[in-house]
């Protein structure tokens, strides 16, 4: 029984930085952030966008009644969660209509944790042939103004339908896991914002990548030329440059070639929303489903998820018959070229100010200017309740 992605889609909010603006204002060569970092542009999310409201508008935009019915599994992956105790999935389940007997769930682990849910959703679905999960990732990446990880934030999140016989692509049951407690990149409690020892992270993360490739290449006695593309977690877009660099010594010219064209496809969703942690890889997976030519059906695609602290795996998805049929390609692009460019300025006051709770629970703030009516969003807390809806 094959299973995987039968539908996938994404949510971005409908503002963003514009990153040569933000150099000039930085005093940076604008050059360090297109080419050096790799970012064009960067989604902003204003409070009305969280990470639960980001998730819901990504669901909304791939389910049907059906799917709604069948779902038996939500599984939210997200570094920035709204609550300790409660999870993402349930206001999800709510805002979106899905049938009550599910089993909905949050789960950490950086941006690794959406893979963890794949393949939480993959023995799931082998046990239960008949059921359909929703996975969520969705996250705001937050360093603050004038830090090094500035240009490489982001915001917004994907959503992913999981089936038996799926129509966009078969995981492999084989994969290759790593973990390795270290301090590259953490946000502990007390922080809105995310610590990170920037050169460090770089470097763990093709350790990472090595040390999972390496084990599923040792298992499975794989070469990578078996692969008709690589995808991989794109924290900023020049890091799977850099990914792919390392494992050059691997590859033969003409590999080489095919790996660098399909990446330029991979990042160019990448490149204008930037960081969206859990979802960064299945982002960069839907860029190149939508953005490449029709790649062969069967072909296999290399995914390589890593998430800080540090978990990366390898593994397998192969791309099945007739799959551009099953994408949103020409949404996902209006999606991308409406939004509306915030100033520095804007930008600037965005982040300096995040929602403040009284001291009786209670918290109302003025809606972004720029809300559709169809999103899902964070309107307020009333007595420590988060309240989401749509605007009317
Ligand atoms: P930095 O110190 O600002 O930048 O940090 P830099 O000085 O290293 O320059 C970056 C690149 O720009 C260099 O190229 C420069 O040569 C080049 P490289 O050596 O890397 O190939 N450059 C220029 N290029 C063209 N024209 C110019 C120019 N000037 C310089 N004029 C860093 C950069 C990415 C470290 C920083 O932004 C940061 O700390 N970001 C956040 C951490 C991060 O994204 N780490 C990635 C790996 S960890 C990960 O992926 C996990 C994560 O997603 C979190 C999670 O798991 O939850 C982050």
């Amino acid at each position: 029984m094959k299973i995987g992605m039968d539908k996938i889609g994404f949510f971005t909010p409908p503002t963003y930085v514009d990153m040569v603006e933000l150099a000039k204002v930085r005093d940076v060569d604008p050059n360090k952030y297109l080419i050096g970092i790799g970012q064009e542009k960067m989604s902003i999310a204003s409070n009305n966008y969280d990470a639960v409201a980001m998730a819901a508008n990504a669901a909304q935009a791939i389910l049907t009644e059906e799917d709604k019915e069948q779902i038996d599994m939500i599984l939210f992956a997200t570094e920035s969660g709204v609550d300790q105790s409660k999870s993402g999935a349930t206001w999800v389940h709510d805002l979106v209509g899905i049938q009550p007997f599910v089993r909905s769930v949050e789960l950490k682990q950086a941006c690794y944790s959406a893979t963890a849910g794949l393949q939480l959703a993959m023995g799931h679905i082998a046990l239960h042939p008949e059921s359909k999960v929703l996975l969520l990732a969705s996250d705001i990446a937050k360093y603050g103004l004038n830090t090094g990880g500035e240009p490489t934030q982001g915001a917004g999140a994907v959503a992913i339908l999981l089936s038996a016989e799926p129509r966009i692509l078969e995981i492999e049951k084989e994969s290759a896991t790593y973990t390795e407690d270290i301090d590259d990149f953490w946000r502990p409690n007390y922080s809105e914002l995310a610590f990170v020892d920037g050169k460090y992270s770089n470097e763990a993360y093709l350790n990472t990548l090595k040390a999972s490739w390496g084990r599923y290449k040792d298992q499975q006695h794989a070469n990578l030329s078996d692969f008709e593309a690589l995808v991989f977690h794109v924290p900023y877009t020049k890091m799977g440059r850099k990914a792919l660099q390392a494992l050059e010594d691997e590859m033969t010219e003409e590999v080489t070639e095919r790996f660098n064209t399909y990446y330029e496809s991979a990042i160019r969703y990448n490149k204008t929303v930037g960081n969206i942690y859990t979802g960064s890889l299945y982002l960069s997976l839907l860029s190149l489903l939508e953005q490449a030519d029709e790649l062969p059906s069967d072909a296999r695609i290399g995914l390589f998820s890593y998430g800080s602290g540090a978990v990366g795996e390898f593994f397998i998805g192969k791309v099945q018959a007739g799959y551009k049929d099953y994408l949103q390609t020409t949404a996902h692009e209006a999606q991308l070229n409406n939004r509306h460019k915030l100033s520095i300025e804007e930008y600037e006051d965005l982040l300096t100010h995040p929602v403040e709770v009284d001291e009786a629970g209670n918290a109302s703030f003025t809606a972004s200017e720029v809300i559709s009516k169809e999103d899902f969003i964070f309107m307020a807390v009333r007595e420590h309740r988060r309240q989401y809806g749509k605007m009317n």
